[in-house]
Parts: C-alpha cells; sequence; structure tokens
C-alpha cells in the first residue's frame, strides 16, 4: 500500500536550496538598502543543520522507519528507528526496501551489523570515522546499500593506507576483499605493494594468509622487491607446509621460481636439504638441471643452445649487494651528486668472479641542451636561475669500464624510490626501468617537490635509492 504521506524522494535538496535562496535574496535586499558590497555576509548555519539531523536520530524524534539487523551467528537483533527520507536520499536500496513497509528486517554479517549505527549515522551527517580493520565491513555495507559516494571513500582509505602499521597485517585481505568485489583498481594496488614489500610481508603472519590464486599472480611479477630469488624459495616452502594446497598449486607455485638466479651451492642445499623437495623434485627436476646447466658456462653460450627469452632468467628486484646498491642522497636538492659501485657480471656462476663498476649521476634539475640559458651578456642571472629552476630531477647510470660490450646481453637499470611511512619503516614507492638514464621515462620524481621539507619522499631530509643492474640476456642464433 502507497503510504499517503510518503513525501517527494527531492525534499532534502529543495530544502538545502531553499535555504541559499533565502540567504541570496536577504545579501540582495541588503546590497540594494545600503548601496554598497562592503557589508554583505554570509549567515552559515549548516553545521548547526547537521547538528539538528544527527539528533533526529539520536533521540529517534518522529521516525517512521524501523531496522530490525540479524546476523547469521546469534540470535540478537539490533534495532535502529530511522528516517524513511534521509535513508532513500543517498541509497536507492534503501528507497526500494521502504517504499511499502515501516519495518525491515536485514541480514548482515557480524562484523558489518557491528557497524550498523556508525553507518547509518553517516545518512544523517555525511561523515564517518574509519579503521583499518573497519575497512572491509564497512565498504561491504556501502556497496550493498549502494552508498556511491562512502564506496568511493573507502576505497580511497584503502588505497591510501596500504602501508600503516597493522599488527596483523592487512593488505592480504584486502586483496583478497577486492577480487570478491571485482574491484581491479583496489586489486592492482594491493597487489603493487605487496610486490613491492615482499620481504617485509614474507616476515609477517599475513604471509600465511595469501591464497592460492594470489600466490601465483604474486609469483609471475618480475618487480618483487626482496632480498633475494632464495629468500622467496624458503617463504613458498613455508607458505606450502601451512596452507596444504593440491599438488597442481605446488607444481604450478615451485615452476615460478627461478632457479637460474639462485648461485650452485645453494641450488645444492635445497635439492638436499629441503623437505618440500624431498616429496615433490618430480615437479622442478628439469628446471633445476636447467640452472645447473646455466652456471656451468657463459650465458651467452647457453643462449647459443637454450631459449632465454622467458621469465626464468629475468632478475625480480634484488636487494642483495651482489646486483646493485642504495644511494643515499642527504639534501637532494642542493646539487648534483655521484656515486660509484659494483655488481656482479651476472647470475651465472661462470662468471661469479667477474666485476662491473658502475657510476651514477644524480642532478635535481637537470635541463636537456635545447632548454638552457644561452650564457651572453644579455641574459641577466636572474632569468639563468629561473630557468635552473625550471629543470627535472635526473638520474644516469653508466658503466665505468670503457667498450663494455656484450653481444647479446643488455643491462637494465631499475631505480627503486622509498618513502618513510610509519614507525620509520621505507615503502618503495616508485620502480623504473631505464638503460640509462630516467629521461627515457616521463615521470621521474613527478612529483617529488625535492625543495620543500615536507616533501614525502623525503626521509630525514634524504632521498632514498636502490639501484638494480640486471643483465637481461637475448637469444642467439640457435646452435642446432
Ligand atoms: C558554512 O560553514 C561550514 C562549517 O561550519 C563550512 O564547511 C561551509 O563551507 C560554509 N559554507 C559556506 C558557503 O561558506
Ligand atoms: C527531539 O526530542 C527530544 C526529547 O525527546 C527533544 O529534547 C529535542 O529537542 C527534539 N529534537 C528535535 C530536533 O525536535
Ligand atoms: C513491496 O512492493 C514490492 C513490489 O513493488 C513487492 O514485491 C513486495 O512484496 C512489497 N512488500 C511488502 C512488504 O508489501
Ligand atoms: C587445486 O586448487 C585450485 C584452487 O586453489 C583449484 O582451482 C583446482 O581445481 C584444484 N586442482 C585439483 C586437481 O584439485
Ligand atoms: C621474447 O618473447 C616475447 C614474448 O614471449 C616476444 O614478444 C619477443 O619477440 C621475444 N623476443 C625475442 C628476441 O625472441
Ligand atoms: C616495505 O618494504 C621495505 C623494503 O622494501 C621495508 O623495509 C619496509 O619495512 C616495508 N614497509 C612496510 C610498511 O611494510
Amino acid at each position: 500500500m502507497e503510504r499517503s504521506h510518503r513525501p517527494c524522494p527531492g525534499w532534502g535538496s529543495q530544502c538545502l536550496a531553499l535555504l541559499s535562496i533565502v540567504i541570496i535574496t536577504a545579501q540582495a535586499a541588503h546590497k540594494s538598502e545600503a548601496g554598497s558590497d562592503s557589508s554583505a555576509a554570509l549567515i552559515n548555519h549548516s553545521s548547526m543543520l547537521i547538528q539538528r539531523l544527527q539528533e533526529l536520530l539520536q533521540y529517534g524524534n518522529s521516525t517512521d522507519t524501523t531496522l530490525r539487523i540479524r546476523t547469521a551467528s546469534s540470535d540478537e537483533v539490533k534495532v535502529i528507528q530511522t528516517h524513511q527520507l534521509l535513508l532513500s536520499l543517498q541509497s536507492e536500496i534503501f528507497e526500494g526496501l521502504l517504499a511499502n513497509q515501516s519495518v525491515v528486517t536485514l541480514q548482515e554479517p557480524a562484523d558489518c551489523a557491528m557497524l550498523f549505527e556508525k553507518f547509518i549515522r553517516y545518512f544523517y551527517c555525511g561523515e564517518i570515522s574509519i579503521q583499518l580493520n573497519q575497512a572491509i565491513a564497512l565498504h561491504r555495507l556501502a556497496s550493498k546499500y549502494h552508498v556511491s559516494a562512502l564506496q568511493r571513500g573507502v576505497t580511497e582509505y584503502m588505497k591510501t593506507h596500504l602501508a600503516s602499521e597493522s599488527s596483523q597485517g592487512h593488505v592480504v585481505s584486502w586483496y583478497h576483499y577486492a577480487v570478491t568485489m571485482n574491484d581491479e583498481i583496489l586489486q592492482e594496488s594491493c597487489l603493487k605493494f605487496l610486490a613491492w614489500n615482499l620481504s617485509t610481508v614474507i616476515s609477517s603472519s599475513e604471509w600465511a594468509t595469501v591464497s592460492d590464486n594470489l600466490m601465483v599472480s604474486l609469483l609471475q611479477r618480475s618487480d618483487l622487491v626482496l632480498q633475494s630469488e632464495l629468500e622467496l624459495f624458503s617463504a613458498v616452502e613455508e607458505w606450502i607446509s601451512k596452507n596444504n594446497p593440491n599438488a597442481s598449486i605446488i607444481e604450478r607455485v615451485l615452476r615460478s621460481i627461478r632457479y637460474p638466479m639462485i648461485p650452485p651451492h645453494h641450488l645444492f642445499q635445497i635439492q638436499k636439504l629441503s623437505s618440500l623437495l624431498a616429496t615433490y623434485s618430480s615437479f622442478i627436476q628439469d628446471l633445476l638441471f636447467q640452472a645447473f646447466q646455466f652456471h656451468s658456462s657463459s650465458p651467452l653460450h647457453f643462449a647459443k643452445y637454450f631459449d632465454v627469452n622467458c621469465s626464468m632468467f629475468i632478475p625480480r628486484n634484488y636487494l642483495s649487494s651482489s646486483w646493485g646498491s642504495q644511494w643515499i642522497i642527504n639534501n637532494p636538492a642542493r646539487d648534483d651528486r655521484s656515486l660509484s659501485f659494483q655488481t656482479q657480471l651476472g647470475p651465472s656462476n661462470y662468471d661469479s668472479s667477474k666485476k662491473l663498476t658502475w657510476n651514477a649521476l644524480f642532478s635535481p634539475r637537470w635541463l636537456p641542451v635545447s632548454l638552457r640559458p644561452v650564457y651572453s651578456e644579455s641574459v641577466s642571472s636572474g632569468s639563468q636561475s629561473s630557468r635552473l629552476e625550471e629543470g627535472k630531477p635526473r638520474l644516469v647510470m653508466t658503466s665505468a669500464m670503457s667498450g663494455l660490450d656484450f653481444a647479446g646481453v643488455t643491462f637494465q637499470k631499475t631505480v627503486l624510490v622509498g618513502v618513510k611511512r610509519q614507525h620509520g619503516k621505507v615503502f618503495v614507492k616508485h620502480v623504473y626501468n631505464v638503460h640509462q638514464s630516467t629521461d627515457e621515462v616521463s615521470d621521474f620524481l613527478a612529483h617529488a617537490d625535492l625543495q620543500k621539507r615536507t616533501s614525502e619522499y623525503l626521509i630525514d631530509n634524504s632521498l632514498h635509492f636502490h639501484i638494480i643492474i640486471k643483465p637481461i640476456y637475448h637469444s642467439l642464433i640457435r646452435a642446432k
């Protein structure tokens, strides 16, 4: 039965519109009286209005709707007296539910039921406080009742709080939730965070809660940031022993480890000592054999006989010292800086004694030649320095050895940029892949604001880089 007194759903906005018309008219009247703008004023009681609306909910004055919240796990029913108009204003789901009934029973999971009063209060005042462990339940409520502004707000909160400190870790559960909700943007943000911060995740209790599908997706990525491939193998071993996935998942996961990136003495160790491989060695027999072959000859010779154009031979972002160097630049906006460091020639044991020396040059304000000021009498020093301010940060990495030229191998440089998060921990904010110079990417430190001490890129006024040198092998003409 239609309710005779049901107000039109647009009432709220009409009321607000009316309010502003009154103010504008009052201003207009005042203006014409005084004949000048100087005494015009805005009377603004919007916060009082919100206060009144909240009181309506708090004291239950003239409510017309009863919500009964039930959870499967208990007999308890939570009863909330509320106003159809305010719920309908922001939720078409509530509008539909309340169209012909004034008492509605809602079934909610326990964590959502716990937040229900808070959720309803949002309809009256448009604000809500949120904690890490409430994000999923709140997002679930906002999605179920189509409160799209709140849903977007919670998603934004999650994306900006991936790196927040929490005792259990929350990003893995947020990822799993994003999958069930089909929220690809949140999924990708979570995946990136887990990939770039893998060492921390591996050593937390969160690691055991990673689902089969998430593990498979993570292991396919070449941008994982961690100490070494061996660290990843041990972590996967631990995950398998805690989760007991089925054999096809174990095979998939074990075959995603990049064995050629592990030195042979460690390969011997895992082959002989890993209790997991004692059972499942048949899954990776061929890969271990191939890895030993890789270590026994130069990678370029190896590439004549085997296909090296596959993920197995692509290094991930290893932090251990043989792959690159950390570089902390204090007061980076001041002037150009340089760093020399050594890396291994490559992961193959055949090259283990060979080292490469690299020079890195960081310029806080670099300008391409075409934009540089011409040093002539006519150009004042003032305009020169203002041109210099326009320059962009640039990092160039070159080999110190002249004539470093190996057919079939290019050295990819990866620059990790760290930023500070709570409790002094460093979190990887960006990963840039270049051949030689960050000119190759358009967005290198684009929003870093290195001049500002408050820049989120500065940790105690220092910029944190980690440069990784990765040999990438190309398949040569194959010997048949
Ligand atoms: C009215 O006041 C509130 C805070 O009390 C403020 O958020 C709002 O912007 C003000 N409105 C105008 C039009 O200034
Ligand atoms: C709501 O009711 C309470 C007491 O029941 C009263 O004090 C209060 O002024 C009322 N508020 C409004 C907005 O009518
Ligand atoms: C409300 O109306 C809808 C259709 O408009 C109907 O399906 C539903 O059963 C009605 N509910 C009640 C409680 O009458
Ligand atoms: C193994 O588990 C995955 C999901 O975790 C499932 O998709 C797959 O069908 C299972 N395979 C077998 C052989 O049971
Ligand atoms: C390497 O593999 C990728 C895709 O698997 C392919 O697009 C590319 O052309 C290959 N490169 C060479 C040099 O074989
Ligand atoms: C992120 O990862 C870095 C290393 O890559 C680690 O030092 C840091 O503790 C991690 N941060 C958080 C918030 O987990």
